[in-house]
């Protein structure tokens, strides 16, 4: 089964072409960073423009790329929660008129379901990796969500701890703008740390009493915001190095608190799986920590390519795949599909 498959719920105007959930045939991917990093962030209005100058001509070449033409494709998916409403409605109202025009069936898929199920996908001509199959935990690491999910199916998703406050992705790109990188901080944080001392700031405890596999991350926001202002206010200088290096140890060392201890949660059964996804499960200290410690444990470790850890369609298409084959009862020629700007993994 062949899917096309749309998402635009942030930043990036993303198609694809995936078939039986795993096989990647083209992987389209327009960014927006360029327009965003002049404002510091993105800014919403005009990623919903981009997203419409851009979503025809990236769908097209999709399917150029595969080799695929559109009366060829099974279905159409497209990411329709949570987002950016003006992002997704672009998306989710382009695929419905695929979806009308070219009479197939129409798949909406949650964004951070199809952020899990990158780790299903594997390039054509590759060899196919592991083959993952749930059960197993997912941790979501990105720009908007933090959190411990129980996978029990490809369908079937509970939540063990979320954030309460501020997303792992969202406290590195402030901090990351505070010591002066510019939009999206992230991943230039992970390159600055490498250089810096771990210990060279230290910051607070971030669990959460009564709750210990939920996160928070503001706490250390601030407290990484209070270490910059007082060093400005006495003209001195924060080494960015040090700052990356001792504020991705803090960030890395919370969630792998969490991490360590459902592994030794004898009221729960220990996962033989952990898989990495989200745009910060890019982040190469968070990469390693995780292996390390899921060796420790004897659990496998699953994580996307590098390309298929931030915003994708490939992973919309292979998420769709399960949606649609395992949701039999479900009508997918509903052309009143609508965009939701926020929505629970679990429903
Ligand atoms: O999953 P994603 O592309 O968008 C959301 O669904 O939110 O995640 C984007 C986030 C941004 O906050 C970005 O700074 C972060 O992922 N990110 C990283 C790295 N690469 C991207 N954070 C830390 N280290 C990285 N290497
Ligand atoms: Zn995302």
């Amino acid at each position: 089964m062949k899917i096309l498959a749309i998402e635009s719920s942030c930043d990036e105007t993303c198609a694809a072409v995936v078939e039986d959930g795993r096989k990647i045939h083209s992987n389209v991917v327009a960014s927006q960073i360029e327009t965003h990093a002049l404002y510091g962030g993105v800014v919403p209005e005009i990623a919903s423009r981009a997203h419409s100058e851009a979503i025809s001509w990236v769908t097209k070449k999709a399917l150029d790329d595969a080799g695929i033409a559109l009366s060829d494709i099974d279905a159409i998916a497209v990411t329709n929660e949570p987002g950016l409403i003006g992002a997704l409605l672009v998306g989710v109202n382009f695929a419905k008129s695929l979806a009308y025009g070219a009479d197939k069936p129409l798949i909406p898929v949650h964004h951070i379901r199809g952020h899990i199920a990158a780790n299903y996908a594997y390039f054509n001509g590759e060899e196919e990796k592991d083959f993952l199959e749930p059960p197993f935990v997912a941790l979501v690491v990105s720009g908007g969500h933090t959190s411990l999910v129980d996978v029990r199916s490809y369908t079937d998703f509970e939540v063990i701890g979320a954030t309460r406050d501020d997303a792992a992705g969202e406290s590195f790109d402030k901090i990351a703008r505070m010591i002066g990188l510019p939009y999206p901080g992230g991943a230039k944080m992970d390159g600055a740390a490498k250089n810096g001392n771990p210990k060279a700031f230290a910051f607070p405890d971030t669990r959460v009493k009564n709750c210990p596999y939920d996160f928070s991350f503001s706490g250390l926001k601030t407290s990484a915001v209070n270490i910059i202002h007082n060093a400005q206010q006495k003209g001195e200088n924060i080494d960015c190095a040090d700052m990356s290096a001792s504020f991705t140890s803090a960030v890395v060392g919370a969630i792998i608190q969490r991490v360590e201890l459902l592994f030794s949660d004898t009221e729960r059964k220990t996962p033989e799986k952990l898989v990495l996804a989200g745009g910060v499960a890019a982040n190469s200290h968070l990469r390693a920590a995780l292996e390390k410690l899921c060796k420790k444990h004897n659990i496998k470790f699953f994580v996307p390519p590098l390309s298929l850890c931030g915003d994708n369609a490939v992973m919309i298409g292979c998420q769709a795949y399960y949606e649609y084959t395992q949701n039999k009862d479900k009508d997918f020629r509903d052309l009143s599909l609508n965009a939701y700007a926020t929505g629970e993994i679990s429903k």
